[in-house]
């Protein structure tokens, strides 16, 4: 099912909201957690852009999950991707990325790369599912907050 969701670019104005739900969708014990700093950090790095995914509640607009890239030329960069748990599974991964991706053909950008945790099966299968397809290694890449090292794996699709 997709749900209906709507996504916008947002600015500095959201970083303690970035932070919030990037601590609400990575909740394994051991995940590692990105500040508001960390989002500023990376909003003011040339070619980023996070964009905000919100579902219509009746409360008004309900933020559930965001997607953080950058644009370097002709490469760009899925850098932190999230969805709340009880959002889950109704396409809202799938669409922040299909949005990141337009905006970085528009930045000029011919292929995107991420790098995926080796024992995160559900993001790899999302982004197996999107084209994706692993190049590379990284050894011993995340250290989780229990000390444990995981590695990441490298992926990358071209985007025209
Ligand atoms: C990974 C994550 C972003 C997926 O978000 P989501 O909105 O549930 O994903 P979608 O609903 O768009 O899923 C699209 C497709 O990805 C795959 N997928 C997503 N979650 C999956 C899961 N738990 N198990 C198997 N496949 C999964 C499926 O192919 C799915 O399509 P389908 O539902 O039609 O079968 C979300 O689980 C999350 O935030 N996890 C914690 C943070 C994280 O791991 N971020 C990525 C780090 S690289």
């Amino acid at each position: 099912m997709t749900a209906l969701v709507d996504i916008a670019p947002v600015g500095a104005a959201a970083v303690e909201l970035l932070s919030t739900l990037h601590a609400g969708s990575f909740c394994k014990a051991g995940d590692e957690r990105w500040s508001a700093q960390a989002f500023s950090d990376v909003l003011g790095m040339p070619g980023s852009f996070c964009l905000l995914a919100s579902v219509n509640g009746h409360d008004g607009q309900r933020p559930v999950g965001f997607c953080a890239c950058r644009v370097a030329g002709p490469e760009s960069e899925l850098l932190s991707l999230g969805v709340l748990p009880q959002q889950r599974r109704a396409g809202t991964a799938r669409q922040l990325i299909l949005r990141s991706m337009g905006r970085c053909v528009e930045g000029g950008a011919r292929e995107m790369y991420l790098e995926v945790a080796e024992d995160n099966p559900s993001a790899q299968m999302l982004y197996r599912s999107l084209g994706f397809f692993q190049v590379g290694r990284r050894k011993a890449y995340y250290l989780r907050l229990d000390n444990v090292k995981v590695d990441a794996l490298t992926m990358r699709r071209d985007l025209r």
